[in-house]
């Protein structure tokens, strides 16, 4: 079991101070910097581009910065969020028009790479992979909006996938995103998952760190 990552999402941060909060949340134990890229296109909103993120590496954040693209097409995008600081890069297979080449992409662009699956993806896309990610991010919600409560049969997809994992013989991380709180941490980590996004569940409270160290808390039972 590789250790387990807690990957605040940004889109809950404030975007008016995005610098020092982003600072903050990390100096309140975050591991990973969750950064959500939303084009109004793939997914019914819009966020955030490369040139943000360059600001958060230009701005001294030195953190690992897991971008997760909820964009079609995705291609022209991978280079710049790699020039652009990137660490980790996602996408949505079934927005890519060539998988294979998009996940060649980010690994050439010296980033790591991961498919990710919303509620209803099915699995068969992790086919013939396998060997090209780093991480699979299981969506937990709807993509597009923070907030939004954890689909409970994504437990079962968990598991389902973890089972692939462990079959595969790969050192993949698992990765959850969507509606991951204090209460149901355990339980998503129980279904298999290392890596843990979580948005409003952060940075709709005060203080960052007691709720980093309420989930590092309920992980270590
Ligand atoms: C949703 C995003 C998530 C979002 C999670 O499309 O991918 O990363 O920020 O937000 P919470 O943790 O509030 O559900
Ligand atoms: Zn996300």
């Amino acid at each position: 079991m590789q250790p387990f990552l807690i990957a605040p999402s940004i889109l809950s941060a404030d975007f008016a101070r995005l610098g020092e909060d982003v600072e903050k949340v990390i100096e309140a134990g975050a591991d990973v910097i969750h950064f959500d890229v939303m084009d109004n296109h793939y997914v019914p909103n819009l966020t955030f581009g490369p040139m943000i993120c360059k600001a958060l590496r230009d701005y001294g954040i030195s953190a690992p910065i897991d971008v997760h693209l909820m964009v079609s097409p995705v291609d022209s995008l991978i280079s710049q969020f790699a020039d652009a600081g990137a660490s980790y890069i996602s996408f949505h297979p079934e927005a890519s028009q060539h998988i294979d080449r998009s996940l060649q992409l980010i690994a050439d662009s010296g980033c790591k790479a991961g498919l990710v699956l919303n509620p209803a993806t099915p699995l068969h896309y992790l086919d013939h992979v396998m060997d090209r990610l780093h991480h699979i991010l299981l969506m937990s919600v709807n993509p597009g909006f923070g907030g939004q409560s954890f689909i409970p049969s994504t437990l079962t997809k968990l598991k389902m996938v973890k089972q692939r994992i462990e079959a595969s013989g790969q050192n993949i991380r698992l990765e959850v995103d969507g509606g991951v709180k204090v209460d149901n941490i355990a339980a998503i980590a129980e279904a298999g998952a290392d890596m843990f996004v979580a948005g409003s569940a952060i940075f709709k409270q005060p203080d960052y760190a007691a709720v980093i160290q309420q989930m590092r808390d309920e992980l270590a039972t």
